[in-house]
């Protein structure tokens, strides 16, 4: 199976502006509070959160970096999310599909929440080609956030984890696990001397 068609979350968003409840359910509030309490550095010069939805982890995603690219490739989610931040210089967002579209920009933040299981092994191998590409080796990190239940997506968020974890590239610096997600970060290691 390859990646979730864009039909799939056209269809989603026609039939709720919010299909995942990002709004209004205690799983993602409480979620997004260890998001933020895990994430090591108290600032980031140059934050990207690629499938933002709506901007709810957008928004407070903000309070801690200078700049911040949002992006999804739903236009109507990324419209949602550009009137949540509206207000907020440090915010930009964008229309963009990744890995495919991925900014030529060097960031030291970057912020897979709730999409890494949306791609096949291949093409999740490919997103993260372009983190290592554009992620500062020196003080950069990969935070990655996934719902660990049942679902119809190529991979479960357990198996894209591994997968992101499996890259020799990449040192985990924060594991968090429990019944319904899993929450890691990760540093660029040194390349050897
Ligand atoms: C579950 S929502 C993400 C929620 C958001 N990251 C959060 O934590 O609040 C998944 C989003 O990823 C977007 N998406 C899926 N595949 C994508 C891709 N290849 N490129 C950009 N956005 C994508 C969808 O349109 C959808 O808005």
């Amino acid at each position: 199976m390859t990646r979730m068609s864009k039909t799939y979350f056209e269809d989603l968003y026609r039939r709720d502006p919010d299909p995942w409840g990002l709004a209004t359910r205690w799983y993602e509030a409480r979620k997004y509070a260890i998001t933020m309490a895990a994430l090591p550095r108290p600032r980031y010069r140059s934050g990207f959160e690629p499938g933002c939805s709506i901007g709810m982890l957008t928004a407070m995603l903000a309070t801690r970096c200078d700049h911040l690219l949002a992006a999804d490739g739903m236009p109507v989610a990324a419209e949602q999310a550009r009137a949540r931040t509206w207000g907020l210089a440090n915010v930009e967002v964008a229309d963009l599909t990744v890995p495919e579209s991925w900014p030529e920009i060097n960031f030291d933040l970057v912020v897979l929440s709730e999409i890494a299981y949306y791609f096949d092994p291949e093409e999740l191998g490919s997103l993260l080609d372009r983190v290592r590409q554009t992620l500062d080796t020196a003080g950069g990190h990969l935070m990655a956030v996934h719902w660990r239940g049942t679902t119809n997506y190529p991979l479960t968020g357990d198996h894209a984890h591994q997968l992101i974890g499996s890259r020799p590239e990449l040192a985990r610096v924060v594991h968090h696990v429990e019944d319904e997600f899993v929450l890691d970060v990760w540093e660029p290691r040194s390349p050897p001397t």
